[in-house]
């Protein structure tokens, strides 16, 4: 885990003061989070818009410089790359693919069986559970299979349970049975055996309802040998409503003790509009409390935030008066959350 050589290094020039600077251009020869997170054994990533990638070179810059892990925020979700039946469409996704690769950035990938994304071909059809289950297992075997080698954690099944704790209502779940979970998983092991697979939901981060239920799910899939390696907490938060760390810790460990991997996989912490100096402080606590909780529970191995800049995120269009949830604001200058992860990653005192 952590180098001993990241003592060696002046603590007056890692420091940075949050409060002293609001959004502010990365100095050149400042360490990076990559570069501090790799000290600590920890992947830091980002969900990358790829049409952004195409066209805003600064985006890319920046992605790469600060980060280790990317994920397609939306490039590898089924109606984008099975749009017709039988017919895969891979060209977006293997320009992330590429950018990765050049850059030496790990991909995490999102996602293989999912209630939304899904073409209208597929939803609008009349299917037996028989074909249900062949287009299912076709989608992840050239899915996984294009990406073998190249992917080190699939999201496997996303958000497949409701707030209530039960198995969401979906199409899969309408024309496979609470099977298909299971099905995915042994289709995606097949595919690609080295891949590390995940199930990934929002609204379990804590203790509660819904993180009982995905725990008893995944302890259940465990128990079967179903291959199951981890469970993604998304983290899309609210600056005025964060997770308590305590209970994060106590649910992280819970999965840990099943000898699953826990990692934080889209967390964003959104501001009410206009925000005031105030909130960007409490937004920085609220990703260094959690990136503290990630880095103290042995099981958690990466950080991941769903976007790099406030130019291109799901927030504002989803939440009408909430935005600015990531930590580099429109301009790429970074936020005084950067700093506090910074900060963490340093293991500087707050
Ligand atoms: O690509 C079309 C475009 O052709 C069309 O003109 C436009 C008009 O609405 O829509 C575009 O597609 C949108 C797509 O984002 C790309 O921008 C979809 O309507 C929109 O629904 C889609 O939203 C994405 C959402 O997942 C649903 O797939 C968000 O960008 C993405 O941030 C969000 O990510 C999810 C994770 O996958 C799972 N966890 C929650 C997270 C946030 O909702």
């Amino acid at each position: 885990m952590a180098g001993s050589d990241r003592h060696s290094r002046s603590q007056d020039d890692l420091h940075r003061n949050p409060r002293d600077l609001s959004h502010s251009a990365v100095a050149e020869a400042s360490p990076t989070l990559r570069s501090l997170a790799a000290e600590r054994g920890l992947l830091v990533g980002a969900a990358v818009n790829v049409s952004a990638l195409d066209r805003d070179t600064e985006y890319g810059e920046v992605l790469a410089r600060e980060l280790s892990l990317v994920v397609a925020e939306n490039a590898m979700k089924f109606r984008y790359l099975q749009p017709q039946r039988n017919r895969f469409d891979f060209a977006v996704s293997d320009r992330l693919m590429a950018f990765a690769a050049d850059r030496h950035l790990q991909v995490r990938g999102h996602t293989l069986v999912w209630h939304r994304a899904l073409p209208a071909w597929l939803e609008d059809g009349d299917w037996t559970r028989a074909e249900a289950m062949d287009i299912l297992k076709r989608h992840i075997e050239t899915v996984v299979g294009r990406y073998r080698n190249g992917i080190i954690v699939w999201d496997v099944a996303n958000e497949a349970i409701a707030a209530d704790g039960t198995l969401r209502d979906s199409f899969w779940l309408r024309h496979i049975g609470p099977e298909y979970v299971e099905m995915a998983f042994r289709w995606a092991h097949a595919a690609d055996p080295e891949a590390r697979l995940f199930y990934n939901d929002y609204g379990g981060e804590e203790l509660g309802r819904k993180s009982d239920a995905i725990y008893a799910l995944v302890r259940s899939l465990r128990a079967r040998g179903v291959p199951i390696h981890g469970v993604g907490l998304q983290m899309h938060v609210r600056v005025d409503a964060p997770p308590d760390a305590t209970k994060v810790a106590a649910n992280m460990r819970r999965l840990a003790d099943l000898g699953l991997e826990v990692q934080i996989t889209e967390m964003d912490v959104r501001l009410p509009q206009p925000a005031a100096a105030k909130d960007y402080e409490q937004q920085g606590e609220v990703y260094r409390r959690m990136l503290r909780t990630c880095l103290q529970e042995s099981g958690c191995s990466a950080f991941v935030t769903w976007g790099l800049s406030d130019r291109y995120s799901w927030v504002p269009g989803h939440f009408a008066g909430w935005g600015e949830a990531l930590l580099f604001d429109e301009r790429y200058r970074a936020k005084p959350a950067y700093y506090e992860l910074s900060n963490e990653l340093s293991d500087l005192p707050k």
